[in-house]
Parts: structure tokens; sequence; C-alpha cells
């Protein structure tokens, strides 16, 4: 069963149905959004967009896309998509969205396997990075792109199974708003010994966060159905893996020149991958 195109989109202007007409989408306003020559549109609105190119940069993305296709977190995709794929155990057709998709390396694992089910997919990598939604698109051409921030998300209510949110900025509201009443959103966030080796090198001194709090989003009839701690250690990680994994996480941006000079001496290192999956889901 192939990966299906999205049907319909909410326009970001005024929020009425947006339709595809050939390579334009548009609202009955006439409000307008071409189709890149990549396959996604832009959805962000310039008034909405707080600097002239917002999220990940170029280079962010092309180093973490090169980073994960090395495949150092595959054990974290692996656990994702099967977490995905028990939760939409026996439906025949799935709506997914990826809320800051980043390259969408994990969606497409995901992706993959619950294709292996034969249920008909709508997959959607949304990013507020062009250069993010442009190279999900290069990865797989049949993942939906849509460039849009999570404070408005240009799909219509009720349209989703499940949110994907990795390393991401939720915006609960939003994500409720989009889900069906059986929705999930699946979240994978940093534990306090995620990357260790490498924060102790570059920082004076190391601060052993929690897990961040999800508990806003525990109201009404949301509950965490789901917490599954993923601990494993990446392999010995080559020159380019450890530049490319400086570039594409904030440690590089945050270091001191002190602290950037003592991550460049480290060689042949393992780190410590600690992740959060949780999944909030509907009583
Ligand atoms: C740390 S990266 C994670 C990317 C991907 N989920 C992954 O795990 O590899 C965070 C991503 O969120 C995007 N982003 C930042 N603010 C956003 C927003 N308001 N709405 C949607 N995406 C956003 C960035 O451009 C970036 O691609
Ligand atoms: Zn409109």
């Amino acid at each position: 069963m192939p990966l299906m195109p999205l049907t319909q989109l909410l326009c970001p202007l005024d929020q009425s149905a947006l339709l595809q007409d050939g390579n334009t989408w548009r609202c009955e306003n006439n409000h307008c959004f071409d189709i890149a020559k990549q396959g996604y549109v832009n959805l962000l609105p310039v008034q909405n967009k707080k600097s002239l190119d917002p999220g990940d940069s170029r280079e962010m993305i092309t180093a973490r896309r090169d980073f994960l296709n090395s495949g150092v977190y595959q054990p974290l995709a692996e656990a994702l998509a099967n977490t995905v794929d028990t939760l939409c155990d026996g439906r025949q057709q799935l709506a997914i969205l990826d809320a800051g998709c980043g390259e969408a390396y994990y969606l497409n694992t995901v992706c993959e396997q619950l294709l292996k089910s034969g249920v008909e997919l709508t997959a959607t990598g949304l990013d507020i990075s062009k250069w993010a939604v442009r190279s999900c698109k290069s990865r797989n051409a049949k993942l939906n792109g849509l460039v849009a921030s999570n404070r408005q998300i240009p799909l219509p209510d009720n349209s989703q199974d499940i949110v994907l949110c990795t390393f991401g900025f939720p915006v609960y509201s939003e994500f409720k708003r989009l889900l069906k009443p059986n929705g999930h959103i699946v979240m994978a966030d940093p534990g306090p010994e995620h990357l260790i080796e490498l924060r102790k090198a570059i920082y004076e001194t190391v601060r052993r966060n929690p897990v961040t709090d999800i508990s806003a989003a525990l109201e009404d009839n949301w509950h965490l159905s789901l917490s599954n701690n993923l601990q494993f250690t990446t392999p010995v990680l080559s020159a380019a893996q450890f530049e490319q994994l400086l570039v594409m996480t904030p440690h590089l941006y945050r270091a001191s020149r002190e602290g950037r000079e003592r991550a460049a001496k480290l060689q042949d290192i393992t780190l410590s991958a600690d992740v959060f999956i949780r999944v909030i889901s509907q009583t």
C-alpha cells in the first residue's frame, strides 16, 4: 500500500479549507500557495516569521541528515516505529504528522514499519525550516511536506491518528486539535544522561536536567499512557560523525572557546544516549 497525498489543508490566512488545484493549493477566498518544485508547500505566513530563514539552518539539517543516516540513533528510530506500530495495530487507514520533522529520519522509519502491515498511510513532515522540509522530501518524495509552525498547523481538526514530536517544540493545544478521538501524541525527549560525555567536555559544569515536564499536556481527558526510558551507547564515532553531531546540536553554539577546543580534542569516543519516549493519549 503506498503513501497517500494530503487531500485538504487549512489556509493559514483565514482557516478555510485549502484544496489542491494543479500545482497550487487554493482556498475559497482565493488565497493561493504554490507547490515548490521539490513537492512541498510553504504555508508559513510572512507575518508569522520571526526571521527570514526560521528554524534549523541548511548546515544543521545537512549535518543531522548525515549523522542520522549513519545509523547511530537507529535504536531510537526502531523504538519509535515499534511504539507507533503497537498504538495503531489493526487500523486500516492512518494519518501521521511529524511536527518539527527535521529531515524526517524518524518519520520515514516509522512509515516503513507501518507500511509492512498493508495500512493506507498519509504521512506528513512539517517543519518551520524550509531546509528541513526539502530534506524530508528528498528522503522520501511520497511524504507530504509542509513548511509551517507548530503554533499554527495547517491541517484540519480531527484529521490525524498520531502526532510525532521528537526533540521538538510541542504545542499541545494544536496537537490535540488535530488528533482524532483515539489519537496519540508520541514524543521523544532527552533524559539527564543524554550525550553526557560530550557535555562534560564542552561545559565547565554539567547540569543533569530532568526530562522535559509535560504536565501541561495532561489535562482534561489526556493522560500519559506510556513512558519508556531508552538508553544505549553509540558506536565509536568517527571524526566526521562527531563534527556532524556538534553542528546539529545547540551545544556547539552555546560553548565557550575553551569548551569548543576541548570538544575538538575528543577522539574515538562513544556517547551515552538517554531518551524518554512518552505517549499522551485520551481516556
Ligand atoms: C532538534 S530538531 C529535531 C528534528 C527532528 N524531529 C529529529 O528528531 O531529528 C528541532 C526541529 O524543530 C524545528 N522547529 C523549530 N521551531 C519550530 C516550530 N515553531 N514549528 C515547527 N518546527 C519547528 C527546527 O527547524 C528543527 O528542524
Ligand atoms: Zn484563505
